[in-house]
């Protein structure tokens, strides 16, 4: 059994994973938590170059399987060289991104068979599910002209090959969180992400405090 905690933002592109993910990073640390942050695809060197892969907007012809298998991968090395190891030491590990994207993204959206992908998310966290997850809700159009004006101040973040789907891809991945959330209502916690930056800060810290607090007790 790990005695960290471990906590995971969802939700759209551009909806605010990053941006929340840092505060609540910054946040704990000042309240003397031992905080390690990372991220999906990647958190590993040999997961960031499956992660340029999968990201590459020139791959646009890889196949729904062959990305859902490199996402596996990268889920292998991550859990195994990073979040167990830094959770057995008692870290609080946040995760931009993790299983739940895999649910909406390649089952959801791209509407892999269920049990294969319940397969290819099973064997390499070995079940290892986060304790908390925050699903960052807001709707597509708000997320993408986020995700454009990021892309626009930072010259070197181009464009990924996510960001280039339909806008009904986008949407499907939507509802597909929305479903998650719906099944596992304990771990998963919707947050209305189409607030100030602060407010919804303050609301995903309601959440991760009670999970800081009964991991404690
Ligand atoms: N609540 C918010 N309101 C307005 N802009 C936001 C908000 N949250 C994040 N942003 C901005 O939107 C862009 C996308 O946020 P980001 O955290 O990168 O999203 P994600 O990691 O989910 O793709 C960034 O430029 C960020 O500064
Ligand atoms: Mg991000």
């Amino acid at each position: 059994m790990e005695h960290g905690l471990f906590i995971t933002f969802e939700g759209i592109e551009g909806c605010g994973k990053s941006t929340q993910l840092k505060l609540v990073a910054d946040d704990l640390k000042a309240k003397g938590c031992d905080v390690v942050t990372t991220r999906e695809p990647g958190g590993t060197v040999i997961g960031d170059q499956i992660r340029r892969i999968l990201l590459a907007p020139e791959h646009k012809n890889l196949e729904p399987l062959a990305e859902l298998f490199l996402y596996a991968a990268a889920r292998a090395q991550h859990v195994h060289e990073l979040i167990r190891p830094e959770l057995a030491r008692g870290k609080v590990v946040l995760c931009d991104r993790y299983v739940d994207a895999t649910r909406a993204y390649q089952g959801a959206a791209r509407q892999i068979d269920p049990q294969i992908l319940e397969r290819l998310i099973d064997v390499p966290t070995g079940g290892l599910m986060p304790t908390l997850t925050l699903i960052l809700d807001c709707p597509v159009e708000v997320g993408l002209r986020r995700a454009v004006t990021r892309n626009a101040q930072h010259p070197t973040t181009k464009e990924d090959r996510f960001e280039r789907e339909a806008r009904d891809f986008h949407e499907r991945v939507r509802l597909g969180y929305l479903a998650i959330a719906k099944q596992e209502p304990k771990r998963v916690k919707i947050i209305d992400a189409t607030g100030s930056v602060e407010s919804i800060h303050q609301t995903i810290l309601q959440e991760v405090d009670r999970v800081v607090h009964n991991s404690r007790a």
